[in-house]
C-alpha cells in the first residue's frame, strides 16, 4: 500500500478503531472455537469489553500457522476496515528449533553466525504465523544475581552491540516477505541494572553510566532498523521507563530518531500504579501516550482511558493519529495489507527440507558457544572408555532452557542420546544420582510450568539413585557429571543470592569425586556461576549454558575431539556471589589493591577482586603463543590512524581457533576511565605450528566516551593497547593522542 493510501485509511477510521489498532490482547482472547467463558473471561479479567476483541491491532504469543490463518480470517471477515492484525511472539533463541541461549551466543564471539542462526529463526517462525519477534534483549549484563543474564549475549557494551545488531539483521532479514520477522529490542532501557541484582527492583544510575555502557546495545538494534523498542519495568532517575518521557521522546525518538513502533512490556502501563507514579489507570494512560508509547501490551488502560484524555483535552487526537500510523506502516512494510497471512503459506516441504539446515546450524553455533574452564588432560575423551554419565541433566530435554517455550522436545537431543551414539551404547551408564534441588516451592510457578508437579525425589528414590550412580562410577573409566541449574532458577524472575550449583548436586560430586575416579563436569545455567565450591572436584569444566535442540550432539563433539572447543565467555565468572555486580570494564578508584597485603586498599579480606575466570576466557584443546602488540606510530593526530600488529602462533599439534582481543585504557581523563575496554577482536583458525599476524585499527572515534560537560568525544593524553587471548592475559605497548 502506498504512504498516500495508507493515510487516506487514517482518515477513514474512526477514534475507537485507532485507539484499538494501539490495544495488544493475549492469545486467550482468540481461542480457536471460543465458547462464551473462553473469550470473555481473559477479557473480563482486565476490565475490556467483548468488543475490543474485534478492534484490538495486535495479539501476543499466538503461535501455530493453522491458529493463526483461522484467527486472522474471522478476524478480517468481521473487519469494516480490513486491517489485519499483528502477531507477536517471544522467540528469543529459537523457535522449534532451538539455539544456545544469548549467554551463550555471546560465547561464540562469532556475531555473523549468530545473525546466520537469526535468519534462520525467523524463517522457521514466521512459517508458523510470528510476524514480530521480542528479541534482541539487549540489557547490558551486570550482575550474576539477576536471572535473564540468560536472555543476553555480554557485560560488555561492544561486544552486546555487535550481537544486538546481528541479531536484528537476521531477524529482519532485509525484509524478506515471509522469510523475515519485525526485530523489537529490549527492554529499554537499564533493565538489567537492578539494585542488587533483584528482578523488577530499582534502577538508579548516572546519566553518563547509562549512556556510556546501557544505551549503545540498544542504540545498535536501532540503528540495525530495528522496527520496534520494547519499553522496561524499571524506573530511570526515578521515572519508570513507560512513561519515561526523557527516555523514549527524546533519546529513543529525537536523538536516535527511532520512528518505529514502542511498545511496553507486560502490562507496564498498570505498574506506573504499582510504581506510585500514576494514581490510576487514567493517569497510568496519560504518562504512557505522553511519552510516545503506541502499544499497550494486555492493559485496559488504553482501551479504556484514552478516549476520556482527548474528550477532557488532556491529550490531542494527534497523538492517537500519530501513534496508530506508525502501527499501520509496520502492518504494511510487512506486506500484511496484501497477505494477511504473512509466512503461514510455506510449503511443508519447504519446512521440512529447512529443518535439517537448521539443526545442522544449531549444532555449529552450539560447539562454538560451550566455554572449557578447566582440563587436567582429561578431555578430549579417546578411544571407547567405559564412561559413566551421572546428574540430572544427563537424560534431560530441558538443556533447551527456561525461554524455549516453544521449543519441539522430540527433536531435542540429551547428552546421553548423543554419547551412547558416539561412544557406543555398552560404554555408557546414565543415572540421574540426584535430584535439581531439595525444594522447588520457592521457584514459583512460571506459565505452564507448575511447581506443584515438579516433584522432589523422595528420601527413598534419592539414595537409590546416588547408590546405583556410585557403583556405576566405580565400574567406569572416566565419569562424566551433567550438572547444573533447573531451568526455573534463572530467566524471568530468577534471581538468586546463591549462584552456586544446588547443593544436591555438590554433594553428589563431592562423593563421586572420592572415588578417585577421572571426573568431567558438564555446565547447564543461565548465568555466570560461582564455581570456587567444585573446582576442586573435578578435573575438567565444560560450560554449556543452555545449548538448545542440539545440545548432546554440540557436547559429545566437544568431549570426544570431534570439536575443538573454542567458546570464550562474554561475561566475568565471580569466585564468589559477593564480587557482584562484577564486570572487567571497572575503574582503577584512588586505592586500587595490589599484589600484597595492604589493608587500606579497594580489596576483599576473603576474596580476591578479579573474576574466577575472566571476560574472554576459555581454553581449548591447541594452544596458542601471542606476541606483544606492535604499534605504527608511537603519536597519533585526531585524523590518523594507528595500527596494532600481534603474533600468533599455535604451539601445539591441533588445529584450533583463537579469539584475539585487543583492549584500550585511557590513562588520564576528565572523567575516570574504566581500566580496559575492549575495542576489536578478531577470529582466526591456526593449524598445528601455524602463525599469524592480526592486524587491529586504532581510529580517534574508538578513543571517544562521554567527557565531563557530558560533550562525545576523545582527550588527548596516553593510551594504553592491550592485547592477548582473554582480559587477564595481556601484554601492552602504549600511544599518544595529540592535540590538534
Ligand atoms: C518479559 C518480556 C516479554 C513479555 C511478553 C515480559 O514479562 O519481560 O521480555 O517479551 O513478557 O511475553
Amino acid at each position: 500500500m502506498t504512504e498516500e493510501k495508507l493515510t487516506e485509511l487514517l482518515k477513514s477510521m474512526t477514534r475507537k478503531e485507532k485507539i484499538g489498532q494501539m490495544i495488544q490482547l493475549d492469545g486467550g482472547c482468540f481461542k480457536q472455537n471460543p465458547s462464551e467463558e473462553n473469550v470473555t473471561g481473559p477479557l473480563e479479567r482486565l476490565g475490556l469489553s467483548k468488543e475490543t476483541v474485534q478492534l484490538c491491532g495486535s495479539v501476543l504469543n499466538v503461535m501455530g500457522a493453522e491458529q493463526v490463518v483461522k484467527i486472522q480470517k474471522e478476524y478480517m471477515q468481521k473487519s469494516r476496515l480490513k486491517i489485519p492484525l499483528l502477531f507477536m511472539a517471544d522467540i528469543i533463541y529459537g523457535y522449534k528449533t532451538v539455539f544456545p541461549i544469548p549467554l551463550g551466543m555471546g560465547a561464540t564471539w562469532n556475531p555473523e553466525l549468530v545473525c546466520d542462526a537469526y535468519r534462520m529463526i525467523a524463517a522457521e517462525s514466521a512459517a508458523d504465523g510470528d510476524m514480530v519477534t521480542f528479541s534482541p534483549p539487549a540489557d547490558l549484563i551486570r550482575d550474576a544475581r539477576w536471572g535473564r543474564c540468560l536472555e543476553m549475549a555480554s557485560e560488555d557494551p561492544f561486544l552486546l552491540s555487535k550481537f544486538s545488531a546481528a541479531m536484528v539483521k537476521g531477524l529482519q532479514n532485509d525484509g524478506k516477505p515471509g522469510k523475515s520477522v519485525a526485530s523489537c529490542v529490549k527492554h529499554f532501557a537499564g533493565y538489567s541494572a537492578v539494585q542488587a541484582g533483584r528482578e523488577y527492583n530499582t534502577v538508579d544510575m548516572s546519566e553518563r553510566n547509562l549512556r556510556q555502557n546501557f544505551f549503545p546495545a540498544y542504540k545498535a538494534a536501532v540503528d540495525a532498523g530495528c522496527e520496534l523498542v520494547m519499553t522496561s519495568f524499571n524506573t530511570i532517575d526515578g521515572v519508570p521507563a513507560t512513561g519515561n518521557q526523557w527516555l523514549l521522546k527524546k533519546v529513543l525518538r529525537e536523538e536516535w530518531g527511532f520512528q518505529g513502533v514502542v511498545i511496553t512490556d507486560y502490562a507496564a502501563i498498570n505498574e506506573l500504579m504499582t510504581h506510585g507514579v500514576a494514581e490510576n489507570e487514567y493517569e497510568a494512560a496519560h504518562l504512557a501516550i505522553n511519552a510516545t508509547v503506541d502499544i499497550d501490551m494486555r492493559t485496559a488502560c488504553y482501551g479504556n482511558q484514552l478516549e476520556s484524555l482527548i474528550q477532557n483535552g488532556e491529550i490531542s487526537d494527534e497523538q492517537i493519529d500519530q501513534a496508530c500510523m506508525r502501527i499501520l506502516q509496520l502492518k504494511n512494510k510487512l506486506g500484511l495489507f496484501e497477505n494477511p497471512y504473512y509466512g503461514c503459506m510455506i510449503k511443508k516441504e519447504t519446512l521440512t527440507q529447512s529443518a535439517f539446515q537448521e539443526a545442522a546450524l544449531a549444532r555449529i553455533v552450539a560447539n562454538r558457544s560451550c566455554v572449557l574452564l578447566k582440563n587436567n588432560n582429561v578431555l578430549p575423551i579417546k578411544n571407547h572408555p567405559k564412561i559413566a554419565l551421572i546428574g540430572p541433566y544427563a537424560d534431560s530435554k530441558d538443556i533447551t532452557g527456561l525461554w524455549a517455550v516453544f521449543a519441539d522436545r522430540e527433536k531435542t537431543v540429551t547428552l546421553r542420546q548423543a554419547m551412547e551414539e558416539h561412544f557406543g551404547k555398552e560404554n555408557i551408564s546414565c543415572d540421574k544420582g540426584c535430584d535439581f534441588l531439595y525444594d522447588y516451592e520457592s521457584l514459583g510457578d512460571f506459565g505452564n510450568i507448575k511447581v506443584s508437579e515438579l516433584s522432589a525425589m523422595t528420601e527413598v528414590e534419592r539414595k537409590q539413585q546416588e547408590q546405583k550412580a556410585l557403583e556405576n562410577a566405580q565400574r567406569a573409566d572416566i565419569i562424566v557429571m551433567a550438572l547444573g541449574e533447573h531451568i526455573l532458577q534463572s530467566g524471568e524472575a530468577g534471581s538468586r543470592t546463591d549462584i552456586t550449583l544446588p547443593r544436591p548436586q555438590k554433594e553428589l560430586l563431592k562423593k563421586i569425586h572420592a572415588l578417585g575416579k577421572k571426573t568431567v563436569v558438564v555446565l547447564f545455567n543461565g548465568r555466570p556461576l560461582a564455581l570456587k565450591d567444585i573446582e576442586p572436584y573435578c578435573d575438567a569444566i565444560l560450560e554449556a549454558w543452555f545449548p538448545g535442540t542440539e545440545g548432546g550432539h554440540s557436547i559429545c563433539d566437544i568431549l570426544s575431539g570431534d570439536y575443538n572447543p573454542s567458546g570464550r565467555l562474554a561475561v566475568s565468572f565471580p569466585y564468589d556471589v559477593g564480587q557482584e555486580p562484577l564486570f572487567y570494564s571497572q575503574f582503577s578508584t584512588g586505592r586500587p589493591a595490589s599484589k600484597n597485603v595492604d589493608r587500606f586498599t579497594s580489596r576483599y579480606i576473603d576474596c580476591p577482586n578479579e573474576a574466577m575466570y575472566p571476560f574472554g576466557f576459555g581454553l581449548s584443546y591447541h594452544s596458542c603463543a601471542y606476541s606483544a602488540p606492535v604499534i605504527s606510530q608511537k603519536n597519533m593526530m585526531p585524523d590518523e590512524e594507528l595500527t596494532v600488529q600481534v603474533d600468533i602462533q599455535n604451539i601445539s599439534d591441533c588445529e584450533g581457533t583463537e579469539t584475539v582481543q585487543m583492549y584500550l585504557r585511557d590513562k588520564v581523563g576528565s572523567v575516570v576511565r574504566p581500566i580496559l575496554e575492549l575495542k576489536d577482536f578478531r577470529q582466526i583458525s591456526l593449524k598445528p605450528g601455524e602463525k599469524q599476524t592480526v592486524i587491529f585499527k586504532i581510529s580517534e572515534e574508538m578513543l571517544r566516551f562521554y567527557r565531563q560537560d557530558m560533550t562525545w568525544g576523545s582527550e588527548a593524553g596516553t593510551f594504553e593497547v592491550l592485547t592477548g587471548p582473554n582480559s587477564h592475559e595481556l601484554q601492552k605497548s602504549e600511544f599518544q593522542l595529540c592535540k590538534k
